[in-house]
């Protein structure tokens, strides 16, 4: 029995993976290597001990999608990390995240439906939430018009999903919305490698820790909230990792309750930006140079994610507090600028 993982060298891919060949699943991975490199192959093989299949593969490619699943009948499930994540970009480009992030979930879809049996995991995003109402937020708090082409492409993806699986009952699947993913294997084989300038606090202030950048800009701190400044949930990328594999093992067993579910996947707990950087001081034992700027356009103040759901009927839930995932994230960053 295998696991198909698309985008599996990425960053939470290749953390999935890890956790699914430490589990004894047999991984394929799929990746185009847009946004990564066949390198953290060998870092998965380093932790794991076990190299995973690879094929390098543009999922856009509808007849070469056809012909993977040709060439491995054996697929049982299929983890779907493989999409564009640039908000900023999305805007710009939007026909290339349509593309990219629905065009392959259908093609994937389809050939999962010519499956008998078949179980599918979808990352999915707190973005389909926008600001909302009340906190924390659970899943049935409603999906609020997306910001930008790539939340769309979330909130499209679901639904894609749901109406598939209203038709399909050899499928089953599960959404995982996840928080803030933060942070690195505990190993250092394997993390985060944002391209060019981050986009996300994490990255940035690691970066600015080392020294590649003069200082961080926090965007606003007139926010309603304790400090001023925005208030997000960091989820560390294993057990995010972990709640992939969890999942997956709900559908294979035939655990679920419906053939499509959905979970958040947070810590329950919501950080403001300052407690993120005091958190990264104290865990590096450096002051980070900061600055208070204008507001990001686009941020919404709060989103921390009530796990009650996952915790209970997915028997899941985050062991790392933020200071452990920032230290990780911390000694990854020491060790690729190495
Ligand atoms: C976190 C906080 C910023 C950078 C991302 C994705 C979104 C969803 C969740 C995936 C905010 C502040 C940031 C900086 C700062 N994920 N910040 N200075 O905005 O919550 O959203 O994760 O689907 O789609 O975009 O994450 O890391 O960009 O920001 O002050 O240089 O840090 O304002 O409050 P965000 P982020």
């Amino acid at each position: 029995m295998k696991i198909l993982v698309t985008g599996g060298l990425g960053f939470i891919g290749s953390h999935t993976v890890v956790e699914l060949q430490n589990k004894g699943f047999e991984v394929v991975i799929v990746d185009n290597c847009s946004n990564s490199s066949e390198s953290v192959l060998d870092g998965i093989t380093k932790i794991s001990g076990k190299k995973p299949l690879f094929e390098k593969l543009d999922l856009r490619e509808k007849e070469k999608v056809s012909s993977f699943f040709k060439k491995y009948q054996d697929i049982a499930g299929v983890i779907h990390f493989a999409a564009s994540k640039a908000v900023g970009e999305s805007v710009e480009k939007p026909l290339l995240y349509y593309e990219n992030n629905i065009g392959t979930l259908v093609y994937i879809l389809q050939e999962l439906s010519k499956k008998q049996k078949a179980s599918f995991i979808f990352s999915s995003s707190c973005t389909v939430y926008g600001q909302a109402d009340k906190m924390p937020i659970t899943e049935d708090a409603p999906v609020k018009v997306a910001e930008s082409p790539y939340g769309n492409t979330k909130q499209m993806g679901e639904e894609i999903i749901a109406d598939t699986c209203k038709v399909t009952p050899e499928l089953s699947a599960i959404a995982l919305r996840y928080f803030n993913p933060m942070g690195s294997h505990p190993s250092a084989e394997i993390g985060e490698l944002p391209i060019g300038v981050p986009q996300n606090l994490v990255p940035f202030i690691t970066q600015t820790g080392i020294g590649m950048r003069k200082e961080l800009s926090v965007f606003g701190d007139d926010y309603p909230t304790p400090d001023g400044t925005c208030i997000r949930d960091y989820i560390y990328v294993v057990d995010l990792a972990k709640a992939h594999v969890v999942a997956l093992e709900r559908l294979l067993a035939g655990k679920n309750k419906e053939n499509y579910e959905v979970f958040n996947v947070g810590t329950g707990k919501g950080s403001s930006v300052l407690e993120a950087i005091h958190s990264f001081e104290k865990v590096s034992g450096k002051k980070l140079n900061y600055k208070i700027v204008d507001r990001r356009p686009g941020d919404i103040t709060s989103a921390y994610a009530d796990t009650t759901k996952a915790n209970t009927v997915l028997g899941w839930k985050s062991e790392y507090t933020l200071d452990d995932a920032m230290k990780s994230a911390w000694v990854w960053e020491q060790k690729i600028r190495d």
